[in-house]
């Protein structure tokens, strides 16, 4: 699943320029019996299985005996919940990351209190893994490091990137079907442009998006 996704695309090409690198790892290699299960059943008779601590921690300590980690993230629904100044935060201080995907059912509780470092939430609803949500994190952080998408200008001007909702955009045609592009975006009057950009991102943040606005 997350291997279609970091294979394509901003993080794909990410890779190809050597900005960043991106590894998988299956915990069921770091398992410990020859069975290759890394889960069980929870004590005290809950249905479903749960991910073991022992290969868990057995992959992070072959992970963290080469290389330092900033952050041991697990992605869970109750983690803080994932913001563009986040985003920002762990993209601009670089260095590296471990990703431990959720698990429907849950893990082992001593994995979050002893090896993980952060727990991050991409939303208040349930997937039936971590793996989109790691996949989500990986996108919105590499798309911000230096270098990574061609025109520098774009990742500036996205939504969230100043707190507000971005501005509509156009292309030719000016007029399709009686349907036409705001006259003062084809004036080439740059100041009433860009007034007219933070006019429209003040109003559709205003209308679709309130809260921001009292942060
Ligand atoms: N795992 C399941 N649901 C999740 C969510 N909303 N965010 C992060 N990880 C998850």
């Amino acid at each position: 699943m997350v291997e279609g996704l970091i294979s394509c695309s901003i993080v794909r090409r990410a890779q190809d320029k050597g900005l960043a690198e991106v590894y998988l790892h299956n915990l069921r290699d770091y398992a410990t019996n020859r069975w290759r299960r890394v889960d069980d059943a929870p004590f005290g008779g809950e249905a479903g299985m749960v991910i073991g601590i022992e290969p868990v921690d057995v992959a992070i300590s072959a992970l963290t005996a080469q290389r330092n980690y900033e952050d041991i993230i697990y992605t869970s629904p109750d983690g803080e919940l994932l913001t563009q100044r986040m985003v920002n935060r762990l993209s601009a201080r670089g260095g590296n990351l471990i990703i431990l995907c959720g698990h429907y059912k849950g893990i082992d509780h001593r994995i979050r209190e002893y090896l993980v470092t952060r727990e991050i939430s991409i939303g208040d609803y349930v997937l039936t893994g971590g793996e989109i949500a790691a996949a989500v994190l990986t996108d919105a952080m590499v798309r911000l490091l230096p270098g990574v998408i061609g025109d520098e200008q774009s990742a500036l001007t996205d939504s969230f990137q100043d707190g507000l909702l971005a501005a509509p955009v156009y292309t030719r045609p000016t007029e399709y079907k009686g349907w036409c592009v705001p006259e003062v975006l084809l004036s080439g009057n740059e100041r009433k442009i860009a007034e007219w950009r933070m006019e429209e991102s003040l109003r559709r943040t205003a209308l679709l998006r309130p809260s921001l606005l009292a942060d």
